[in-house]
């Protein structure tokens, strides 16, 4: 890997297991996207959204994170909202959507099963997500949307974990101008479940405004 990669190859080996199951959704859904989901926005941005990684039926066919399925709808529909998009989500990347001073990424970039990546791939991935911090030159605030992604932004600085507690709607001093803000991530089972709900999400981006 390339000193300053913003994002992986798209026939990325790094993960034999995730390659391996590129490789299987490549024959089974061979007219989909399937590879390594690069960063959508601009990197002039001021804000940092962080996923966990794509879904299957999501960022995996579609190729934009968070594009086809529950998660995007929540998440797009409140960057809206705030102003942080404009245009309409149709949930395809080519509904002519753009994000306004944000981008979005991912902790890891190619679909697992079962949406759960080892640590170990989180680890190998890890470079992108740092190399995507270090290149946005106006970068003022990192949201992470759930533990993993808190957990990786924080390891992508080289800060100690246990100084930086997860809680939903936590703003973090990273130095530097820069403020780390948690959210619970804005899957199906979250909201269904209640854990997060739309007003606990708006919540959140109404903390971000005010560190823009
Ligand atoms: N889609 C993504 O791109 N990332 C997630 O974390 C969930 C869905």
């Amino acid at each position: 890997m390339s000193e300053n990669c913003v994002n992986p190859d798209p026939n990325c080996q790094l993960c034999p297991r995730l390659a391996a199951f590129r490789s299987e959704n490549k024959i089974k859904y061979p007219d989909k996207f399937n590879a390594p989901v690069p960063s959508f926005g601009d990197e002039s941005a001021k804000l940092l959204i962080v996923g966990l990684a794509p879904g299957l039926k999501g960022a995996n066919f579609s190729g934009r994170p968070f594009t086809g399925d529950f998660a995007g709808e929540l998440l797009y529909g409140t960057l809206l909202k705030y102003g942080l998009a404009k245009g309409e989500f149709k949930a395809r990347p080519d509904d002519g959507l753009e994000l306004i001073n944000a981008r979005i990424t991912n902790a890891v970039r190619c679909l697992p099963p079962e949406n759960k990546p080892l640590g170990s791939e989180i680890n190998t991935c890890m470079p992108y997500l740092k190399s995507q911090i270090e290149t946005m030159p106006n970068l003022k605030v990192i949201l992470s949307l759930g533990l993993v992604s808190h957990n990786t932004v924080l390891k992508a600085r080289a800060e100690k974990l246990s100084a930086y507690k997860f809680a939903h709607n936590a703003t973090h001093d990273l130095g530097g101008g820069l403020t780390l803000i948690d959210s619970y991530h804005c899957s199906k089972y979250n909201t269904s479940t209640k854990r997060l709900t739309e007003q606990m999400f708006h919540d959140v981006f109404k903390t971000i405004q005010q560190y823009l």
